[in-house]
C-alpha cells in the first residue's frame, strides 16, 4: 500500500535546509516570494488540505481558516508571540499550536537594547546625516543625544526577554525598575530590579521599554495619559507588539513634547505605510520588526518549528506547545 506523506505548507520563503529537512518526511509546498506575503485566498486554499502549517506572525489564523482546515493537526508559528492565532478556535478544532520561545530571547534582547541606544544617541539620524553629505564640520553640540549608562530603565513586561534586557541594562550600570503581572524574585535578587506600579515606573524611568505580550489585558494599554506621566526627557521603546500602544496617542505625545523620543520595532499595521507620521519624525527610530532577526536565531526558530511538526506526526508532545489541552498523547 502506498503511504501518502502528510502535506506541510510553509507560508514564507525559508532557507533550503528547512525545506530539505521537512521534505525528508513530508510533502512540502512553500510560498516563495520574499517581498510579498502569501495572499489570504491562497493561504486558505492550502490550509484546507494541509496537515501542518509553518506560519509567521503576520498570518491571521482565525476561525475562517481553521473551520475550513479539516485535515490540519499542527500549526508551528515562527515566533514567541501567537496573537495572530485564535487559540480558542484552534483548540476547538483540535489543532496544536506551537511557538518558538527561548531560542530568540537573547537576540531579541540585544535588538531591544540596541534600539534603546540608537534612540538615545540618535544613531539613525546621525548615519543619515553622514550619508547625505551633511557632515561638513565637527561641532561640540552636533547631534548630541542623551546618556544611557547610570540612567533608569523601566521594563514593562518582565518575562524572559524583559529579564534579558534587564541583564544588559545592569551592564550599563542602569537602575532597573519593572512592572509585571507577577514579581520576578530572581531579577530582583540578581539584578537589583525594583518592582513598581505602572504609574511609578512611568514617572521615574528615563527609558520605558515595552516587552509585554499582546493580549486582551494589554491591547491599547499605553494611551496619551501614560505618555503624559513620563518625564519630558524620557524615551519610549516598543519591541513587543504595536497594538499595545495607541499609536495616535504616541504621535501626539511626541508632537506635543510629552516625551523626547521613541524607538519602535513594531507597529499597529505592519508593514507601516510610506506616509506614516512616524517616518517624518526625527526623534523616532523605526525598525521593520526585526527583534529576532539574526541568521542563527531565525534558523533555530525554523528548526524549532520542524521539531514541533515532527513531534505531532510522531505522536510525541511538541516541546513548545501553546494550547496544552489539545493533544491526546
Ligand atoms: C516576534 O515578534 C515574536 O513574537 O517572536
Amino acid at each position: 500500500m502506498r503511504c501518502v506523506k502528510p502535506f506541510v505548507y510553509v507560508t514564507r520563503k525559508v532557507p533550503d535546509e528547512i525545506i530539505a529537512r521537512l521534505s525528508a518526511s513530508y510533502r512540502v509546498e512553500t510560498w516563495t516570494e520574499e517581498d510579498r506575503a502569501v495572499p489570504r485566498e491562497l493561504l486558505l486554499e492550502k490550509a484546507a488540505s494541509a496537515q501542518a502549517l509553518l506560519t509567521v506572525i503576520s498570518d491571521a489564523v482565525d476561525e475562517e481558516l481553521l473551520a475550513q482546515a479539516g485535515q490540519l493537526k499542527v500549526i508551528a508559528n515562527m515566533a514567541v508571540g501567537f496573537d495572530n492565532i485564535d487559540l480558542e478556535s484552534a483548540s476547538r478544532h483540535g489543532v496544536a499550536i506551537c511557538n518558538t520561545p527561548d531560542v530568540l530571547t537573547d537576540t531579541t534582547a540585544d535588538l531591544t537594547f540596541a534600539l534603546l541606544l540608537a534612540t538615545a544617541r540618535r544613531m539613525t539620524e546621525a548615519s543619515e546625516f553622514v550619508k547625505e553629505g551633511k557632515w561638513t564640520s565637527w561641532a561640540p553640540m552636533m547631534l548630541v543625544g542623551t546618556d544611557v549608562h547610570h540612567k533608569k530603565i523601566g521594563i514593562v513586561g518582565m518575562g524572559k526577554i524583559g529579564t534579558a534586557v534587564a541583564k544588559r541594562a545592569a551592564g550599563f550600570d542602569m537602575e532597573i525598575l519593572y512592572h509585571n503581572r507577577n514579581r520576578h524574585e530572581v531579577a530582583e535578587e540578581m539584578l537589583g530590579a525594583q518592582y513598581c506600579s505602572l504609574d511609578e515606573l512611568l514617572a521615574e524611568a528615563d527609558f520605558v521599554v515595552c516587552l509585554a505580550p499582546l493580549n486582551d489585558d494589554t491591547r491599547g494599554m499605553f494611551q496619551r495619559k501614560h505618555f503624559q506621566k513620563m518625564k519630558k526627557e524620557a524615551m519610549f521603546i516598543n519591541a513587543s507588539r504595536g497594538p499595545i500602544i495607541n499609536e495616535q496617542a504616541l504621535i501626539e505625545a511626541l508632537e506635543a513634547g510629552d516625551i523626547a523620543a521613541a524607538g519602535l520595532d513594531v507597529f499597529d499595521q505592519e508593514p507601516i505605510s510610506a506616509d506614516h507620521p512616524f517616518l517624518s519624525m526625527k526623534n523616532v527610530v523605526a525598525l521593520p520588526h526585526i527583534g529576532s532577526a539574526s541568521k542563527e536565531t531565525r534558523l533555530s526558530m525554523m528548526h524549532t518549528c520542524c521539531d514541533n511538526i515532527e513531534a505531532v506526526f510522531d505522536e510525541r508532545p511538541p516541546k513548545t506547545l501553546v494550547n496544552k489541552d489539545v493533544l491526546q498523547f
